[in-house]
C-alpha cells in the first residue's frame, strides 16, 4: 500500500455529481426487494454522518491540521453519498420518507457514548488512534458492502453510482488506515487501542438503525460463499495494523449474530463488543 499524501487526497476530493446520474433509467430496470431494503440501511448510516461528525468535534480528533482537513472534505464526501442514495431510492419508486426521529436526536446511550469518547480524548492524548482504527474498519466494512450489493443488485444505474461512491470510500479507508498504523507504531498505544476495539466495535449503523435491518443487510450480503470471503478479507486487512493481528471483528460478529441459519432475526449485535 503506497503512502498517503493530503495534497493528492484534497486535489481529488469532491462531491458525486447529482446531474450525471441517469436517474430516468432508474425504474427501468429490477431492483431485488433485499437490495432495497439494504439501501435503505445505506441511506440512513450515509446521512447519519454529521451527527457523528459532532461527537468527534468534541474530541482531539481536529488538533491534527491532516485529521481537520480531512474530516471536512469526508463529510461533505458521505453527506452526498446519503443525497446519491435518497435520490435513487425515491427514482426507484421507493423514497425514504421521513425518519422516525429526527438524526440529531440521542438516546441515552447515544448520549453517554458521545460523552465517554470525549472524556477518554481529554484523558489520554493519543486517543486519536482509536478514532483512525475505527474509521478504517468502519470504511472498508461499507466499501465492501457496497461491492457485494452491486454484485448482488445486477442493476446498471446503481452499479454506476455505487462505482463513483466506492471511489470515495476507498481514499476514506486509505486515509484512516494509514493514520492508524502510524499512530499504533508506538505498542502502549496499540495496546490500548486494541482493548477499546475489542470491548466496543460493533459494525456501522450499530444503534442507529434497528438491529433487525442491520442483521438483515449482513446476511443479504455477506452469508454466501463470496460475502464470506469478502468478510474475511476486511478483517485480515485490520489485522495487519500493529498490534491487531489477532482481532477479531466483521466474521466472528456474522458468526455471532447473522448467520444465515439463524431463524430468529433479532438478536443483538450492539453493546455487547
Ligand atoms: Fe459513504
Ligand atoms: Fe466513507
Amino acid at each position: 500500500m503506497a503512502s498517503f499524501d493530503i495534497d493528492t487526497y484534497l486535489a481529488r476530493s469532491g462531491a458525486v455529481d447529482l446531474w450525471a446520474v441517469d436517474w430516468a433509467g432508474v425504474p427501468k430496470h429490477p431492483l431485488p426487494p433485499g437490495a432495497i431494503r439494504t439501501l435503505r440501511y445505506m441511506q440512513d448510516i450515509e446521512s447519519h454522518t454529521i451527527v457523528y461528525l459532532r461527537s468527534l468535534l468534541a474530541t482531539r480528533a481536529i488538533d491534527d491540521p491532516d485529521v481537520a482537513t480531512f474530516l471536512a472534505c469526508w463529510v461533505h464526501e458521505e453527506t452526498f453519498h446519503g443525497l446519491a442514495l435518497e435520490r435513487f431510492l425515491a427514482a426507484a419508486g421507493h423514497p425514504m420518507g421521513p425518519r422516525p426521529k429526527p438524526h440529531g436526536h440521542e438516546n441515552f446511550a447515544q448520549w453517554f457514548e458521545a460523552r465517554f469518547t470525549a472524556l477518554l480524548s481529554r484523558l489520554w492524548p493519543d486517543f486519536c488512534a482509536v478514532h483512525m482504527t475505527w474509521g478504517a474498519i468502519n470504511e472498508l466494512s461499507t466499501l465492501t458492502a457496497y461491492r457485494r450489493l452491486m454484485a448482488l443488485a445486477n442493476h446498471p444505474v446503481l452499479s454506476t453510482l455505487l462505482e463513483r461512491i466506492t471511489l470515495d470510500e476507498s481514499r476514506h479507508f486509505f486515509f484512516y488506515y494509514r493514520q492508524a498504523e502510524r499512530r499504533m507504531q508506538r505498542r502502549a498505544v496499540a495496546r490500548v487501542a486494541r482493548l477499546i476495539v475489542d470491548r466496543f466495535w460493533a459494525p456501522v449503523g450499530s444503534g442507529v438503525q434497528p438491529d433487525g435491518e442491520l442483521i438483515f443487510m449482513a446476511r443479504y450480503l455477506f452469508s454466501d460463499d463470496e460475502g464470506r470471503v469478502a468478510v474475511r478479507k476486511v478483517d485480515d486487512t485490520i489485522r495487519r495494523l500493529p498490534g491487531f493481528a489477532s482481532v477479531r471483528l466483521l466474521e466472528a460478529w456474522m458468526h455471532r449474530y447473522a448467520r444465515a441459519a439463524d431463524g430468529d432475526g433479532g438478536s443483538n449485535g450492539h453493546g455487547q463488543h
